[in-house]
């Protein structure tokens, strides 16, 4: 019989090390024959390594595995200090009755308890064990990080403890919080009270107030808790731009002073910091005397991206100081300020970390460059002598940001790692927040985490890191397996039926949506048919938890609804998805210029003309148009209408024009709009939409055609 068993047994543990989800993969593995039984284990640590079996008494005893009493112990898990194992590395070597794990710190111990948490497989009768097996680990990058932006959302303590724990879980080891940007401020500044009165509260475009901030407290238990885990936490204050929330609260930091609020839509502000005068170095060198000490880390990032020059162009102060400092320009202006506050970092004993914008006009060598621009930079960054930090966005969908995009992401610079601190995945927070921010995560995050730490991604990766995922859906996080966006919905008219078709592209077969109306609600999962016009609202949701907020789709009831539409000339292909009925569909146009129901011409003066099929009474007629100045779309400057009987004779009717200035950049839509003094009778109109012209001196396209896009012909 022996020889059969121990056949049985040698199988039973390939098929273990085969199917050991442990991600990412250790630097070596060899898988002895055998288990060892999580019965009554000990955790004996040796000289040096006082405290280092914390986390791993608490794993053992979430198994059951733990004795009672000293005297019953069976089995030992012994942890010894070995300084030639590196900062992270560890040793795992498993003997009958005792596991020896040597590391080179309480670090090292806490990754090789991570390893043996995957190893941990209960057998058919509910007994854990761990496969036997030696293991010897060490990571390939020291810095295995990510960023969360809890400024364009916030996120509670407890939401960045789970994902904490999830870091953890996976080796990485830094967590940058990006605590301030334009959209809120969200750290406690006691000598500067406003920073989170003001700053960390914006009102959105329906009124509600939104925002949120971490007390000092909070973030001291953030910072032990991570510590804990093994992770640094980073803390990123933006300077001198991205700054409009802290703007917002002191109006005298900037080159301005007048009064902003805070923004509530996305991009590049132009009010930054007025880093001319004293007064705004007084008051970021009193933030810092807060912060620093909250935060043990050695480095400190500035941000330093995305800081538009036209404010200090236009700034006597900050051209004085220019002049004062023999700096030829704006961007020396900057760098100036990157270097005197790198000057008083560094008298605090801590690294400046900046965006790689810190490049531009010059960098001291000690600062470490977060790259976010690509290879060019990252090059720049090294012939500079910098320690580097690469970066793979998980904002972006999963429909662009491909799982296959992510196992081929590589931190190195033209093949090469030298200077290359390591990676981080940062997840600005724009269009996520804790309810759906888990489809950006996971698994890419398992991904990424094997590329920095094992060197490499193995192509078995998906189905080590299926368990875990199964195990994170469990815990409530929504993940992303495919390569799809979350959700998309569009409608469609039917002018035959006269109904709409809403359709949704769900990231999940097991998602579905609700929806409600002035007409009900319900749930749906592909498709709602809507037979009466009125604002349809769409949540898409996971186990009946919503993901998003709603998203709305506008059917407007009017006369002019199905009727055959020409458009000469004919709109883009590009954006209108139906250039037959798409400006008498019903569907009204949203904030987003390329959802299908705005037409859009360029340069160019439209004439959309409406057969009613009949002569009808008008009592208004009106045309819905977008203004998106940063992609060309800009308002008509007025909008002619016309009536008619045939389709022949034209009778002008009245003019509709605005008083929105080019400045209110958008997006915005304006109704030019008529009522004739007395109703009339016709059966034609026509509008001609008078393109604004040339964009202006401004504008990156200054001299260049604009785009005109319109949506409906409301005729009542
Ligand atoms: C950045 O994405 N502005 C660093
Ligand atoms: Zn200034």
């Amino acid at each position: 019989m022996r020889p059969i068993l121990l056949a049985f047994a040698l199988s039973l543990s390939a098929l273990v090390s085969a199917q050991a989800p442990l991600v990412p993969w250790p630097r070596n593995v060899e898988w002895q024959e055998g288990d060892f039984a999580l019965k009554q284990v000990g955790v004996i640590e040796g000289e040096g390594a006082q405290g280092w079996g914390a986390q791993l008494r608490k794993e053992l005893s979430s198994l059951g595995a733990t004795s009672i009493a000293a005297d019953e112990i069976l089995r030992s898990v012994q942890l010894i200090r070995d300084s030639t194992q590196g900062e992270e590395g560890y040793t795992i070597a498993m003997e009958k009755d005792v596991v020896r794990i040597a590391a080179g710190s309480r670090i090292g111990a806490l990754h090789a308890t991570r390893t043996l948490e995957q190893l941990a497989a209960p057998d058919s009768i509910g007994n854990w064990h761990w496969p036997r097996v030696r293991i010897q680990d060490a990571p390939a990058f020291a810095w295995r990080g990510t960023m969360l932006d809890v400024s364009r959302h916030f996120y509670s303590v407890a939401f960045i403890k789970q994902y904490l724990d999830e870091l953890a879980a996976l080796k990485m080891n830094v967590f940058h919080w990006h605590l301030t940007d334009d959209q809120g401020w969200r750290v406690e500044v006691k000598k500067f009270p406003k920073l989170t009165e003001v700053g960390a509260w914006r009102t959105e475009a329906d009124g509600a107030r939104y925002g949120g901030f971490y007390t000092q407290e909070e973030v001291k238990d953030v910072v032990r808790y991570a510590e804990q885990r093994g992770i640094t936490v980073v803390p990123e204050i933006e300077f001198p731009g991205h700054c409009s929330a802290a703007l917002a609260a002191y109006p005298q930091l900037g080159c301005r002073k007048d009064t902003i609020a805070v923004p509530t839509t996305w991009g590049v502000f132009h009010d930054v910091y007025c880093v001319g005068q004293e007064e705004t170095w007084s008051f970021f060198q009193s933030v810092l005397d807060e912060l620093l000490p909250l935060f043990p880390a050695p480095w400190f990032h500035i941000g330093g991206d995305e800081v538009p020059k036209d404010r200090w162009q236009h700034c006597a102060v900050c051209q004085a100081r220019m002049k004062n400092e023999g700096l030829k320009d704006e961007h020396a202006l900057q760098a100036w300020a990157v270097k005197r506050l790198q000057a008083y970092l560094t008298g605090k004993g801590k690294r400046l970390i900046g965006w790689d914008e810190v490049l531009e006009g010059g960098l001291g060598s000690t600062a470490v460059v977060e790259v976010w621009r690509g290879d060019e930079q990252a090059r720049k960054a090294r012939a500079n002598g910098n320690a580097i930090i690469r970066t793979l966005y998980f904002d972006a969908s999963p429909a662009s940001l491909t799982l296959d995009k992510v196992k081929a992401f590589d931190p190195l610079v033209d093949g090469d790692a030298h200077g290359i601190l390591g990676a981080e995945c940062p997840l600005w927070s724009e269009t996520a927040d804790e309810r759906s921010v888990g489809y950006r995560i996971f698994p890419r995050l398992h991904v990424f985490a094997e590329r920095m730490w094992s060197g490499e991604v193995r192509g078995d990766i998906m189905e080590r890191t299926a368990p875990h995922v199964a195990r994170l859906e469990q815990e409530g996080w929504v993940t992303a397996t495919t390569d799809k966006d979350l959700f998309r919905s569009a409608a469609v008219f039917d002018p035959q039926k006269r109904d709409w078709l809403i359709t949704a592209e769900r990231g999940r077969p097991d998602m579905d949506v609700a929806w409600s109306s002035e007409h009900g609600s319900g749930t749906f999962t592909d498709s709602l048919r809507v037979v009466a016009p009125g604002t349809v609202k769409l949540t898409p949701r996971w186990r009946e938890k919503p993901l998003t907020d709603a998203t709305s789709i506008r059917i407007a009831p009017h006369l002019a609804l199905g009727a055959r539409q020409v458009a000469s000339p004919p709109p883009a292909r590009q954006y209108g998805r139906d250039p037959d009925h798409g400006m008498t569909d019903g569907l009204m146009g949203t904030t987003t210029y390329h959802d299908g129901l705005w037409q859009g011409w360029w340069g160019v003066d439209p004439t959309i003309t409406i057969d009613l099929d009949s002569a009808r009474i008008i009592n208004e007629v009106r045309v819905r148009c977008l203004q998106q100045v940063g992609v060309w779309i800009v308002l008509p400057r007025t909008v002619e209408f016309f009536i008619s009987d045939d389709g022949v004779k034209w009778q002008a009717f009245s003019t509709a024009t605005h008083t929105i200035p080019v400045e209110g950049a958008g997006p915005l839509v304006h109704d030019f709009t008529t009522h004739p003094q007395t109703a009339v009778r016709a059966r034609y109109v026509r509008a001609v939409l008078r393109n604004s012209g040339k964009l202006t001196a401004w504008h990156l396209g200054a001299g260049g055609d604009s785009w005109v896009f319109a949506d409906e012909v409301i005729v009542r």
